[in-house]
């Protein structure tokens, strides 16, 4: 059998001082495992992809199950190279094998791929990527044989650098390639003698060259793909420049992205072109928005549906929901999970929506709840007008009809019906069905008291 990838995610992440793993942490919104996973998916086929999990392995396991990749428990985390020692069973099948971190998630599929060639061009029993960021420090460094030559001698840990050794420009991404016979013959080898008292994969490097077997390095051109994260720090500077190559990324394909260093924009979200986005945006998760959209500043809009021509004004928070070409939303609207806001309709300030379908041009423009509520095409929805959808037990619909005009202020008693074409007085609490082009008032008639006012200021200055 051919190749196999293994990816070392079973650290606890103690310079996060965080209770999550290290590789649930996420950036550009997906955990960086998954990052790496979707990488190792590009080269091999996910049966052959094998993550070795120990540090709450359970709840790393669940978060990438969809992934479709084998999993190796590494119960106790004693070093890179026993993680290695745990995935043995599983990679003994295959010619040779990829390394990758875990923590080391902007890896590139065609930087693995430089690697996986170079290792085959030049038959060695071990190669590894490496790379000249600005700033070495913290990482293990390459010691090669000669400046100019692929050979390498060993690769030593930040903590036991000689003084000579702290001027090595050249880091060990913590990606590799190996012939697995060469591996598995020699990883019984490695011995936790550091002063962390863990199995380093590093130290393969050396124990490879004693025993005669070829170890080169091939560097990666861009320093920044292969940066880890162990730390907040540095997680949240991957974060940025992942980011910046996703806005990159969209702004290639035709959408204007005003201060993009503003913006939040997931690694997986798809803008069409003729799009703008002001600064301070956030589009997360799954979020999909079409072309000649206007997305106005702090706005937030998660997992949800955004077709052609729509604006979103300033401020508003739209989540698991779907907005229809040429609807004009906000500013300061909420759009709440489930809601289905149809072509050309309205949805204007201080209005809330939840598992709300809103069919083609209706309109509900200021200060409205509609939760559990179906409204026709065309219907008018006044300002301050609520349904009140929860009996304090059970959630009930409201069901409007098409071009039905709700006065202001009206409150509509789930379960109802308001039949097409009706009209509801303003300021009134409906509480039966409304018949089709019927007028309902559901408030107390007015009185007047002809000079009532005249009498009372009289009363009051004591003149009766
Ligand atoms: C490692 C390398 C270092 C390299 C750097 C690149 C070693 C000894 N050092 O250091 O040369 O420059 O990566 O980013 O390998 N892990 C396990 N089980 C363990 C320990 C770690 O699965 O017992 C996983 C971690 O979850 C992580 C990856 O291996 O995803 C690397 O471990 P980490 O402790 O971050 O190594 P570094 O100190 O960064
Ligand atoms: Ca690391």
């Amino acid at each position: 059998m051919g190749l196999a990838i293994v990816i070392m995610a079973a650290g606890k992440g103690t310079r996060l001082k965080s209770r999550r793993p290290k590789v649930l942490h996420a950036i550009g919104g997906k955990p960086l495992l998954e990052h790496v996973i979707a990488a190792a998916s590009r080269i091999v086929a996910p049966a052959d992809i094998y993550a070795v999990v120990g540090h709450e392995a359970a709840s790393v396991e669940a978060a990438v199950a969809g992934t479709g990749v084998g999993f190796v428990l590494q119960a106790e985390q004693l070093g890179t190279g026993h993680a290695i020692q745990c995935a043995q069973e599983a990679i003994r099948g295959y010619d040779n094998v990829l390394v990758l971190s875990g923590d080391v998630p902007l890896i590139r599929p065609e930087t693995i791929g430089l690697l996986w060639e170079f290792h085959q061009a030049q038959d060695a029993a071990m190669t590894i990527l490496t790379a000249r960021p600005e700033n070495p420090f913290g990482y293990g460094r390459v010691v090669r044989r000669g400046s100019d030559s692929a050979e390498v001698e060993a690769i030593v840990e930040q903590k036991s650098l000689s003084a000579g050794q702290e001027e090595i420009g050249e880091i060990n991404s913590g990606i590799y390639a190996f012939k697995t016979a060469a591996l598995l013959q020699y990883l019984s080898r490695i011995e936790a003698g550091n002063s962390a008292g863990e199995y380093y994969l590093t130290d393969l490097a050396g124990i490879l060259v004693a025993a005669g077997e070829r170890v080169v390095a091939v560097e990666a051109a861009d320093p920044e793909e292969v940066l880890g994260a162990n730390t907040i720090a540095e997680l949240v500077s991957l974060d940025a420049t992942l980011r910046a190559q996703n806005a990159e990324r969209l702004m290639a394909q035709g959408v204007t992205i005003f201060r993009p260093e503003t913006s939040v924009i997931d690694a997986d979200v798809e803008v069409g072109p003729d799009t703008v986005i002001e600064p301070f945006v956030q589009l997360l998760g799954k979020t999909r928005i079409g072309s000649d959209c206007l997305i106005r500043s702090s706005t937030v809009i998660e997992n949800s549906t955004i077709e052609d021509g729509v604006i979103v004004r300033q401020s508003c928070v739209i989540a698991e929901s779907t907005i229809g070409s040429g609807a004009r939303i906000g500013p300061f609207a909420h759009i709440r999970p489930g809601s289905e806001i149809g072509e050309d309709a309205h949805v204007g300030n201080f209005v809330e929506t939840k598992k709300a379908r809103l069919g083609k041009g209706a309109k509900a423009n200021h200060l409205t709840y509609l939760g559990d509520a179906e409204v026709g095409a065309g219907s008018n929805i006044g300002a301050g007008v609520i349904t009140c959808n929860y009996d304090g037990v059970n959630k009930h619909t409201t069901k409007i009809g098409a071009g039905v005009f709700v006065g202001s202020d009206s409150t509509l008693v789930a379960p109802i019906t308001l039949g097409d074409g009706c009209y509801v007085g303003a300021g009134s609490c409906i509480t039966k069905d409304v018949p089709e082009d019927a007028l309902a008032v559901g408030r107390s008639k007015q009185v007047i008291k002809e000079g009532w006012a005249v009498a009372k200021r009289k009363r009051l200055r004591g003149e009766c």
